[in-house]
């Protein structure tokens, strides 16, 4: 870390209070940031850590409307449910504040009144959407329509959720108000743009030169926004929630809650020091890091930075912005509105003292540089096979032994052999390694560096054998122990940024406080210090908690699933060329019964027909096994077309075809008469 820096101001992206938050976020965004807070904290640095609820913008009002309650409902029980999630996972922010609190309207307001007064907005009439029965504008989420790209008739104003590609509203075919159904009418609007074109060659210059070292995921982002030219934003919108434009004439308008929620993390800073604040924020010792998700860099690296150097005043800019990427669940992407998610609350619901496990798997699974899984088989192996067999167990028989041999107190540690000086030796080097690793925001290494540390404590007590050596040589135990519980100490240290309820069990074990500094030191235990009771760090996972989040997971897929097929059933195939009445007359179409049906053997679409057709009875090969069992067949009335030439098929010669009703998905059902008729009647 640089040295000029006298302090570091972590900000996390400020969650919508529109949900629960959910597996994604806590990898994305909150459990790096904690790793990195806590990490900072044990090395004696300065840090605030700011959070909070981002409560305005669209999906607020959305949620809103399908619950049938008001904004100010919604942001209130989930601001709650999100609050004590991080609170549960040991995710301490020195605050979690609300958009919509009193401190951030007026620190909202005078921002944008600030620019406004200094000329740095323009203003640009546009035509937008809007709703001629609800008599209000359409932001683009209220904008449902046929997606130009997929044909998919839910697409929003701003993206269609099936193909993923980006909308605007003038793209949707036969666009509907989500409001009140109505067909939207464009109307005249005026709104306030930060010309954003203005700022990019200074933005190239303090991002695209210096700061280099920047994840490439996020400094590549940057620079492509940077080289596709940069188009004034819209920073007020046609609304009826969030902070009111405060200027006369803005009637009706409220700041965009891309404009507003940043100002979020300064409010909330206010709002915990309201006599301090500005030493975080406008001072050059600060160090300001924000953690987000991809789909926030460019407001956090461009759309805020440039509304801060046009604020001027000295606030400080981000010094680094570590985006991750996405997280997947069991191979999909995640998605709220089709539940297919890992809820933090019901997580900490359904794993009672299991925080630790999701924060681990979160972190070594970290999505840092590309997207990245989480399976719950993952989850479980991570937490039998690692934290239960390597760090728990090695504690375990540290401690255990400690108290059968020693009553309980650390051993003297007697002279050292070659086995006892390289497990010592291998402490400091991951200490170094991890102190790298989480200064470059690399999270996922440095978990490995501090599981390198149980690991090499495992394999050291394995190694010596202890509990064979005590038969006939104590001192030597007592040694052996000594470097044991040695490494317990380091891994109370290592561990504390990662699992801090592990970690804290495992000091209460140990009765010592332990800091950073003095990890990869010898002898932090002294000889003769008494220990605390033994308790199982970590518990095995068993099958029957895995196959309940996965029977759930399932049935929201085949829910989706069937969803899916009943959507796609609906697509209806274009109607085929004109045909002359003698082109089908041609055609001798009859009403037939199954007499027998039977599989074709080594086939799986295949099914041989016996049929009674009024003129003769003969058998015919249908591909319909797929939809159709033998025993569903007969008896059955259908109706055929007898006059097809003869095809041969898997040698069995087919007199005739079918007719069935092909649905859009493929599924094909037969044609049944309505009635029973005589066979071999003509259908026409
Ligand atoms: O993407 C989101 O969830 C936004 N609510 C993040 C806002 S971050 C900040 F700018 F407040
Ligand atoms: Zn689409």
């Amino acid at each position: 870390m640089d040295k000029q820096f006298k302090r570091t101001l972590v900000t996390c992206a400020l969650p919508y209070a529109n949900g629960p938050i959910h597996i994604g976020h806590l990898a994305g965004v909150y459990v790096p940031a904690d790793i990195y807070v806590r990490y900072l904290r044990m090395r004696g640095r300065e840090v605030l850590y700011v959070c909070g609820s981002d409560e305005h913008g669209v999906p607020i009002t959305i949620k809103a409307r399908q619950q049938g309650c008001s904004p100010q409902d919604i942001v209130d029980r989930y601001h709650a449910i999100i609050k004590d999630s991080f609170e549960g996972l040991g995710i301490h922010f020195d605050i979690y504040g609300r958009t919509t609190s009193k401190v951030h309207a007026a620190n909202a307001a005078g921002f944008f009144k600030k620019l406004y007064d200094e000329g740095k907005f323009i203003t640009k009439e546009s035509e937008q959407y809007y709703d001629p029965e609800a008599k209000q504008f359409l932001a683009d989420r209220y904008i449902v329509g046929t997606c130009p790209k997929c044909g998919n008739e839910g697409a929003y104003g701003d993206q269609c959720e099936k193909c993923g590609s980006t909308l605007s509203p003038e793209e949707l075919i036969n666009p509907k108000s989500k409001l009140s159904g109505a067909e939207p009418v464009k109307k005249k609007t005026t709104h306030w743009y930060l010309p954003l074109q203005d700022y990019e060659p200074w933005l190239r210059e303090w991002i695209l030169e210096g700061h280099q070292e920047w994840r490439s995921n996020v400094y590549g982002q940057v620079k492509s926004w940077l080289d596709g030219g940069l188009q004034p934003r819209a920073v007020t919108r046609d609304l009826d929630w969030g902070v009111p434009v405060p200027v006369e004439g803005a009637e009706g308008k409220v700041l965009y809650v891309w404009f507003d929620a940043p100002i979020g993390y300064i409010s909330n800073t206010q709002e915990l020091l309201p006599n301090s604040w500005e030493r975080w924020w406008k001072s050059p010792d600060t160090r300001l890091v924000h953690f987000i998700g991809k789909d926030n860099i460019v407001f956090h690296c461009i759309v805020f930075p440039a509304m801060l150097k046009a604020y001027g005043d000295g606030y400080v800019l981000p010094d680094n912005v570590p985006a991750n990427e996405f997280l997947n669940l069991e191979g999909d992407k995640i998605s709220t509105s089709r539940g297919w998610a890992v809820w933090a609350h019901e997580y900490l619901q359904d794993f009672p003292g299991k925080e630790d496990v999701l924060r681990y798997v979160l972190t070594a699974n970290a999505p840092e540089t590309k997207d990245n899984d989480f399976s719950w088989k993952d989850f479980q192996q991570r937490n039998n096979s690692e934290l239960v067999a390597i760090f728990g167990n090695f504690v375990n028989r540290a401690m255990v032994l400690t108290h059968k041999y020693f009553d309980g107190k650390v051993p003297p540690c007697g002279p050292l052999e070659d086995i006892d000086k390289e497990a010592l030796a291998e402490i400091p080097l991951l200490k170094a390694s991890m102190e790298k690793n989480i200064e470059g925001f690399r999270f996922r290494e440095a978990l490995k560096d501090a599981m390198g540390i149980a690991r090499v404590g495992n394999k050291y007590i394995s190694d010596t054998e202890p509990w064979k050596i005590a038969k006939t040589d104590l001192d030597r135990t007592a040694t052996i122990l000594n470097i044991s519980l040695q490494i317990c100490a380091a891994l109370a240290i290592a561990f504390e940024p990662f699992t801090p309820f592990a970690a804290k069990r495992l000091r209460e074990m140990l009765s010592s406080a332990l800091d950073w500094e003095i990890l990869g030191r010898p002898q932090l235990l002294p000889a003769g210090h008494r220990l605390g009771e033994t308790e199982l760090l970590f518990a095995k996972i068993e099958d029957e908690a895995i196959d309940a989040q996965l029977a759930r997971l399932e049935k929201i897929r085949a829910e989706r699933e069937a969803e899916a097929r009943a959507e796609a059933a609906k697509q209806v195939a274009p109607q085929k060329e004109e045909c002359s009445f003698e082109a089908f007359d041609k055609m001798d179409i009859r009403t037939a019964t199954v007499l027998e049906a039977e599989r074709v053997p080594k086939t799986d679409k295949l099914l041989k027909l016996t049929i009674d057709t009024g003129i003769d009875r003969r058998v015919i090969v249908s591909g319909i096994a797929e939809y159709y069992t033998p025993e569903d067949m007969v008896g059955k009335q259908i109706c055929i077309l007898a006059n097809l030439q003869p095809r041969t098929i898997r040698g069995i010669e087919s007199k005739g075809m079918i007719l069935m009703a092909k649905q859009g998905d493929g599924s094909m059902r037969f044609i049944t008469p309505q009635e029973a008729v005589a066979n071999g009647a003509q259908v026409g």
